[in-house]
């Protein structure tokens, strides 16, 4: 028997290297492009600092660029031991073409796709300012090609039922269609929550890398560490399988295999272009780094298999959305920029709180939404002295809140605190999943 390194080490390693290579070239062009984007008016002012030059914007482009051509240049690794030689000759003499694991080509061909249609949106966005009617839609159209692949290999449509509602529900339902339709508006989801809590130096690219990491850790708890490996006749992708291992753990390790080869790179090019985003920034994300990462995300998610403990690390996400939900489908008024804003006189760094002013009296609706909010402290009202009618209020986003509950910040502060919450939202995650799911769920 062969220790696991000596058997599936090769393509991991080798994502470990396309990941290094990622962070290198992510890292390297930034800066080299930069004026490039500048000179085609790809270009913003940066909203929270007192000084009136542009900065290279959709930069997430090159990123997005990066990763995209490494993992198709990775693609044949996977399939590496059908390259080699006598395999090559079988598969010539056609013996062995039934052999080769279409499926999962498919799964990468899919991937690879839908990565693609997020990125060329991201990219139209940034150019065309497309209306939230019209973008919305498209990651769904963009999740498809996963669906289908998620079909064809049999994906699940069951969700087991926690215990406590089981005496009504019984063990599992059956979503049968409504679980596509779930996870196409999962696609949707991570592409568009991530570009609603945005706009302050780093926190796009944090965000992500810390997501990125955190599904990363969770793929690793599914390697066979501990077991040892034999290389055997099977013909899946990596020709590995761990010895005592059950054909379904099997499947469950490559799947999440797979998710590493997206992951790792993922965590390079995230990294490569933080060092250019952090506070000062020298350039910025764009939509189209929000929307390349979030549909990665969505990929694994959807095609790995696990969805849900994926929308477990997006709790900051989740909770960032839930607020603006009163201001995306037009309950209160939303402004363009719902970012924190720096104080016009004053001359420190410092940013507050950027508030919506309500020329009209806010609605009976509106009313109640603004007051619940104001006693959870998610926002800070602004009466009136003569009439007593609400004026204005804080934007209803995760940094206006961190803003309004723990005062004014400098920026970068802002983003560590996002991703203090974020870090906690994974370690929250993890217990849920592995933890408390033994409360609801059995073993
Ligand atoms: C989303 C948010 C909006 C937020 C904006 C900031 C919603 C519904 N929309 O809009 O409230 O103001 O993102 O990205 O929540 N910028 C900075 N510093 C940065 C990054 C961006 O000042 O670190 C500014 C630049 O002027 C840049 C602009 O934000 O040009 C990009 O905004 P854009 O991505 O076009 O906004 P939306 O995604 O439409
Ligand atoms: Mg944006």
């Amino acid at each position: 028997p062969f220790l696991y390194p000596s058997s599936t080490l090769p393509f991991l390693s080798a994502s470990l290297g396309f990941a290094l290579l990622a962070f290198l070239l992510t890292l390297t062009l930034v800066p080299a492009l930069g004026g490039a984007f500048l000179l085609a008016d790809l270009k913003g002012r940066d909203l929270l600092k007192r000084a009136t030059h542009y900065i290279p914007e959709s930069i997430g482009l090159i990123a997005a660029s990066v990763y995209i051509a490494l993992l198709i240049l990775f693609i044949p690794f996977p399939f590496s031991n059908f390259l080699q030689n006598d395999e090559k000759k079988k598969l010539v003499e056609g013996l062995a073409r039934a052999d080769f694991p279409h499926q999962q080509l498919s799964v990468y061909l899919a991937a690879i796709l839908s990565l693609l249609i997020a990125t060329l949106l991201g990219f139209l966005d940034d150019v065309f300012d497309i209306r939230w009617r019209h973008k919305l839609p498209i990651p769904i159209i963009a999740s498809v090609p996963l669906l289908m692949v998620y079909f064809a290999e049999g994906g699940n449509t069951r969700v087991i039922v926690p215990k406590p509602l089981r005496f009504v529900l019984g063990n599992a339902v059956d979503l049968g269609v409504l679980y596509y339709v779930y996870m196409s508006l999962l696609s949707t989801f991570c592409t568009n929550s991530i570009n609603i809590l945005a706009g302050i130096n780093g926190l796009e690219a944090t965000q992500a890398l810390i997501i990125a990491i955190s599904v990363a850790l969770n793929d690793s708890l599914y390697l066979p560490w501990r077991f040892n490996l034999t290389v055997g006749e099977s013909t899946h992708v990596g020709g590995v399988y761990a010895a005592g291992m059950s054909y379904g753990s099997r499947e469950l390790m490559e799947r999440h295999l797979l998710s590493l080869y997206f992951m790792l790179p993922l965590i390079g090019v995230c990294s490569g272009f933080l060092y250019h985003n952090w506070y000062p920034a020298r350039v910025f994300p764009g939509d189209t780094l929000c929307y390349f990462t979030g549909m990665a995300f969505a990929v694994v998610g959807i095609l790995g298999h696990f969805s849900k403990t994926l929308l477990l690390f997006f709790i900051p996400q989740i909770f960032n959305f839930l607020l603006s939900c009163p201001q995306i489908f037009g309950i209160i008024p939303c402004p363009r920029h719902r970012v924190p804003r720096l104080d016009e006189k004053a001359s420190s760094t410092l940013l507050y709180p950027s508030r919506v002013q309500f020329v009209e009296p806010p609605s009976r609706l509106a009313t109640v939404i603004l007051k619940v909010f104001s006693s959870l402290r998610l926002t800070d009202l602004c009466y009136d002295d003569e009439t007593g009618r609400i004026k204005s209020a804080t934007n209803f986003t995760l940094p206006n809140v961190i803003l309004v509950i723990a005062g004014p910040m400098k920026e970068p502060h802002i983003t560590i605190a996002v991703a203090v919450i974020q870090i906690a939202g994974s370690c929250l995650a993890f217990s849920i999943r592995y933890g408390l799911s033994g409360l609801f769920y059995d073993g």
